[in-house]
């Protein structure tokens, strides 16, 4: 989400003249987009600030702005603990930036706009795709959350739950793909409910729309609440053919007693069900998960309980976050808060018993032929500054699954009519098994 807002930030900032620079030092204008979902995010934006200050110093002409989720959070408490900031704007003052800008640039003010609408249109800034070719590209389609999960810092920095009109998604994305996208992943906290507010089509509808875009390959969502997570949608997975077969269905917990403390309201025993139904209707998916350790009065039982649980689904993948609390959130007050070296060792615990089970997984691909959507050239190709042969040049890109495939191409490029790009789809031998990735050679382009 924070891609995406900040890629609406630097579409904004563009129309008014500035240049996206790599070199802080030399810009007139910093803008700090941040998160706020953990502790840890916000320290790290905080800590950013802080090294902002001497820039201030040396050039005093600079502008910066504040904006996200701590913005939004901390309003005008910003500008008393960092007085070398200009703006302050939050989760849905990003089109009204560059007013702001112009004002500051004119006035010398300082402002802080966390005012949040109604709805994303509203607040919606100007976005162009010109010179960025992104093969896969984040489309938010939804705002806020109404779920009020316990220890959610979201609803109150994000707003209530807003769907955009699917006119303008479908308009946005047929523009990213004018400009080289192949693949979009849609972003909403619930897309459950898409479109159900203002009584727009449903998601699974809004899926096949997409799905008749010409010149898009792939498309994926984040995120799916088990609670909402319907057969309609577990059909989609069958007949969209454009939907990857993988969703991120976030459990947090496999015990009973802290998913009832963190409002999540489904038991076990649901997720098992629906992983299974889920899995009925597609049996290749990939399924990955959020989970949250430590979380206020959760016991080594509970915890065990979401090993098992790990276990028994088998994901392909998760991110894990030791709990921290965030503020207004209900589970701030709760007691029996776990001590930070236990949270440590559990996240271990649990990453570690992930780990195997990926291991395990990408093993069996080993010999497998599997799609990719190139992406570029693999990190380790950066290093390599000419590539003396045809065939030391590495490429990467992801399976329909969301695992990342590093490839080379097999025989010369005389020996195939085709030449392997970015933004093509090519079918890949897998020769090797990572925890986090997948090495193999292209079979066909
Ligand atoms: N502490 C730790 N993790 C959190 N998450 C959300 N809030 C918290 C918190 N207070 C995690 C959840 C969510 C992911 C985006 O961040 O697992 O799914
Ligand atoms: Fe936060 Fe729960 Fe909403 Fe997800 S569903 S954004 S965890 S309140």
């Amino acid at each position: 989400m924070n891609v995406y807002d900040s890629e609406q930030i630097a579409s904004g900032l563009r129309t008014m003249g500035y240049q996206q620079d790599s070199s802080i030092k030399k810009a007139d204008l910093v803008i700090v987009n941040t998160c706020s979902i953990r502790e840890k995010a916000e320290q790290k934006a905080f800590s950013f600030l802080g090294r902002l200050a001497s820039l201030k110093m040396k050039k005093p002409e600079l502008i910066i702005g504040v904006g996200g989720c701590v913005a939004q959070q901390e309003g005008k408490r910003i500008l008393s603990r960092a007085p070398y900031i200009d703006i302050v704007f939050g989760t849905h003052a990003v089109g009204r930036l560059p007013h702001h800008i112009k004002e500051i640039r004119k006035k010398r003010s300082r402002i802080v706009d966390i005012e949040m609408t109604a709805t994303i249109e509203e607040s919606e800034g100007f976005r162009d795709f010109s010179g960025n070719r992104g093969v896969s590209r984040f489309v938010t389609i939804m705002r806020g959350c109404d779920n009020y999960c316990s220890y959610c810092v979201v609803p109150f920095v994000r707003g209530r739950e807003t769907s955009r009109s699917p006119e303008s998604i479908i308009n946005e994305i047929k523009s990213c793909v004018e400009s080289g996208t192949r693949e979009i992943t849609l972003l909403g906290q619930n897309v459950n409910s898409y479109g159900i507010k203002e009584n727009r089509i449903s998601f699974a509808e809004l899926l096949s729309w997409i799905n008749d875009i010409d010149g898009l390959f792939r498309i994926r969502f984040i995120t799916s609440h088990p609670k909402d997570f319907s057969e309609d949608l577990m059909v989609a997975f069958k007949d969209v053919d454009k939907l990857c077969n993988h969703i991120h269905l976030p459990v947090q917990s496999g015990s009973n007693q802290i998913l009832k403390k963190m409002n999540r309201k489904y038991t076990r025993e649901l997720y098992l069900e629906k992983i299974k139904k889920l899995r009925c209707f597609c049996p290749d998916i990939a399924v990955t998960s959020d989970f949250i350790v430590g979380f206020p009065g959760e016991s080594e039982s509970n915890f065990q309980e979401t090993l098992d649980l790990i276990e028994l689904v088998a994901f392909d993948g998760l991110f894990a976050f030791a709990y921290s609390d965030r503020p207004n959130t209900p589970s701030t007050r709760f007691s029996n808060k776990v001590s930070e070296m236990e949270k440590a060792e559990r996240l271990q615990k649990l990453l570690k018993l992930q780990e195997t089970i990926t291991r395990k997984k990408n093993a069996a691909l080993v010999g497998k032929t599997v799609t990719v959507l190139v992406e570029g050239l693999s990190k380790k190709q950066d290093q390599i500054e000419v590539p003396s042969r045809f065939d030391d040049i590495q490429w990467t890109g992801r399976t329909p699954t969301g695992k990342i495939v590093n490839f080379i191409q097999n025989g010369s490029r005389g020996l195939l009519n085709d030449i392997i790009d970015v933004g093509k789809l090519v079918d890949v031998s897998i020769d090797k098994a990572y925890s986090h990735s997948l090495a193999g050679r292209s079979v066909k382009i």
